[in-house]
């Protein structure tokens, strides 16, 4: 891609210009340099004036609209949506896309904001020339009963009836192909799982069952979503424009913990990791038949853009590592479910788990072996692709703002089109 290439020098040239305007240059640190050497770029950069803000935004929503457009052409224009499953860094890349596709979306806010439409758990957007939905469900820790969400709606967030580019009409409508295996880990899963309804929907509730006994909490709190009856979707789709649903699927950044001052969310998932993406991504597949598979790998913690409490916990466990350590097993033992008094367990995931860049590198590291072995098992033409927000964002703190350090406004755009690209590779293949 010659032609994309030579966009992104231009883009970045021209941020590199407003960088010099302020009369600084962005030097060349090295992963993990001093956050001293840094800390000016970073003040700067949450003083991007507004207009300059928006030409950020401008300038890489041109070149997206390009890149959608050519995928569109590509495709015949057929309708396609965009399934986001994930946490705070979808939101953010879903508003930059539908800041793009709906206009008026954003109501005046920056689309980059990272904490623009915060309260909107689930949102979706539609633009009828280029005919791509994109749909966000606030998806913080891989539960299958969330990833359900578009199976069990004829709606869109809205209420809006029969949304256009909403789900392929095979969705929902034909139990999957593959044979349905039933392994449900506890006698406790499966009796929940026989509360529910036959087909495709028990099955989801078993797998949310069998995958996430753990985190019985957060299952539980989804039940209500699971047991809503199926309905038929064929007359929802027109026949003449076939959906066509891309997955794209995430979760890491709360499966981490800082001790007190942030305690782990999805423990379990963090424990299990591999198995958590593995299994992610085989609900999916079951969920949503035939739809490409995209994950994102998660961004980089950069801790020091941490303050107040945050910095005072890294301080804490700098001074005492093990004494950190001990102290979240000790706390995590408490609430840890099946993994109480699993200390080995624990231990592996308060020492893994730790919100700063080396948890991140772990998370990347297993979800590029669980997407490798799940290649290995699958049939060549279902492969699932990655876009790799972890190495955009590595080395990058100046783009995320003070007191933040896991954000990375600045990089979203980027993080988009590799989705756009992998989906163009994903889909052109496909057809
Ligand atoms: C973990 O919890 C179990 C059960 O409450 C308890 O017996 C054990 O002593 C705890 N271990 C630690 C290290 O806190």
């Amino acid at each position: 891609m010659d032609n994309s290439g030579h966009l992104n020098l231009v883009s970045f040239a021209f941020f590199l210009c407003i960088l010099a305007c302020g009369g600084r240059v962005l030097s060349q640190a090295p992963a993990g340099a001093d956050s001293q050497q840094l800390q000016p770029l970073i003040a700067e950069f949450d003083a991007v004036s507004p207009s300059q803000k928006q030409a950020w935004v401008h300038i890489w929503s041109t070149y997206a609209r390009t890149m959608l457009c050519a995928l569109q052409d590509a495709r015949g224009n057929g309708q396609l949506h965009i399934y986001m499953n994930g946490d705070s860094s979808f939101r953010q890349q879903k508003n930059f896309l539908c800041n793009i596709l709906q206009p008026g979306f954003m109501r005046g806010k920056w689309a980059l904001d990272v904490n623009a439409l915060h309260d909107e758990h689930e949102s979706s957007c539609y633009n009828s020339e280029l005919n791509i939905r994109v749909t966000f469900i606030d998806n913080s820790c891989c539960d299958t009963g969330r990833l359900a969400y578009l199976l069990h709606r004829d709606t869109d967030p809205t209420g809006k009836e029969n949304p256009p580019a909403w789900k392929p009409r095979t969705v929902g409508q034909s139990s999957p192909a593959q044979p349905v295996v039933l392994t449900a880990a506890t006698p406790a899963a499966t009796s929940e799982a026989a509360t529910v309804g036959s087909g495709l929907l028990r099955e989801a509730a078993i797998m949310a069952g069998e995958d996430w006994v753990i985190a019985r909490g957060q299952a539980t709190s989804n039940a209500g979503t699971q047991a809503l009856p199926v309905k038929s979707v064929a007359a929802d789709v027109d026949a003449d424009t076939e959906t066509q649903l891309v997955l794209y699927l995430n979760c890491g950044l709360h499966l981490m913990h800082l001790g007190r001052a942030r305690p782990f969310e999805c423990l379990q998932q963090q424990y299990g990791y591999v198995e958590t993406i593995q299994e992610f991504s085989r609900a999916a597949a079951r969920l949503y038949p035939g739809s490409p598979q995209i994950f994102m790998t998660s961004n980089h913690v950069c801790e020091s853009n941490f303050r107040g409490p945050y910095a005072d916990a890294l301080k804490e466990a700098a001074a005492d590592p093990e004494g950190f350590l001990r102290q979240c097993v000790e706390i995590v033992n408490m609430t840890a479910g099946p993994l109480l008094g699993n200390i080995p367990a624990l231990s592996y995931a308060c020492r893994e788990g730790l919100f700063v860049g080396h948890g991140t590198a772990s998370l990347r590291r297993r979800m590029l072996l669980a997407l490798r072995e799940e290649k290995e098992l699958r049939a060549r033409g279902d492969h699932v692709g990655v876009v790799d927000a972890y190495a955009l964002t590595e080395g990058q703190c100046w783009a995320s703002q003070s007191s933040d350090g896991r954000h990375y406004p600045y990089v979203v755009p980027m993080v988009v089109m590799e989705l756009i690209a992998t989906m163009h590779r994903q889909l052109l293949r496909a057809h």
